[in-house]
């Protein structure tokens, strides 16, 4: 296999990156959602999430506010909404009415959350870790909202009918297929 040592930026080498709408609200009570391509589970106990927020965006200064937000994880039917909530700011848009997307109240905090999207998590802020441009934001999942027509009948997760919406760096993809579950070489 010939490797080429290839150029920057070096972060579009890693891949896919599920996208997130990320919702919150300002002390001053103002809905926001913000589009996020850099996340991550953290640890899976507790349950945390982590997302990658710019050092300049707007929706950072309303988390820090609250201390708390929500992960919306939109199915690739949402990508339209998703791209308007990553292009336009919150200083100036209401993105919750730009995207016909409805607030549904969160039980543990007070950010928002999104109706529409087929599964949304509950967080509250553990910390924010300054890198470079951006920020590490890590929150304790404490709360998961999954819309029952995703649910199979085990009560798992139905991936096919989730269909959620993948970055590859500067381009949306939706998911292929399964090709295989996690440790079949032990079994
Ligand atoms: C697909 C996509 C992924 C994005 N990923 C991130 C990200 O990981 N971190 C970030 O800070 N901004 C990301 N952005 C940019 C923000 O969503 C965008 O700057 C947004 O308008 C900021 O909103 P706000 O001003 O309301 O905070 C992304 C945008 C798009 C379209």
């Amino acid at each position: 296999m010939a490797k080429r040592l290839m150029d920057s930026p070096m972060s579009r080498y890693f891949y896919p990156w599920p996208i997130c709408l990320v919702s919150m609200i300002g002390a001053e009570g103002k809905p926001n959602i913000i589009t996020i391509g850099a996340s991550s589970i953290c640890s899976s106990n507790p349950p945390v999430v982590g997302v990658a927020i710019g050092q300049a965006q707007y929706s950072l200064g309303l988390i820090t506010e609250t201390g708390d937000f929500g992960v919306n994880l939109p199915s690739a039917d949402q990508m339209q909404q998703a791209d308007v909530c990553g292009t336009r700011s919150g200083q100036t848009v209401d993105k919750f009415a730009a995207c016909g997307f409805t607030i549904q109240p969160a039980s543990q905090i007070r950010a928002p959350l999104i109706e529409e999207c087929p599964v949304s998590m509950e967080c509250e802020l553990i910390q924010n870790v300054p890198l470079g441009n951006h920020e590490w934001v890590m929150g304790k999942i404490v709360a998961v909202h999954v819309d029952e027509d995703v649910l199979a009948e085990d009560g798992g997760l139905d991936t096919a009918r989730i269909n959620p919406l993948l970055g590859l760096w500067a381009e949306y993809w939706s998911i292929g297929e399964k090709i295989g579950e996690w440790h079949y070489t032990r079994r």
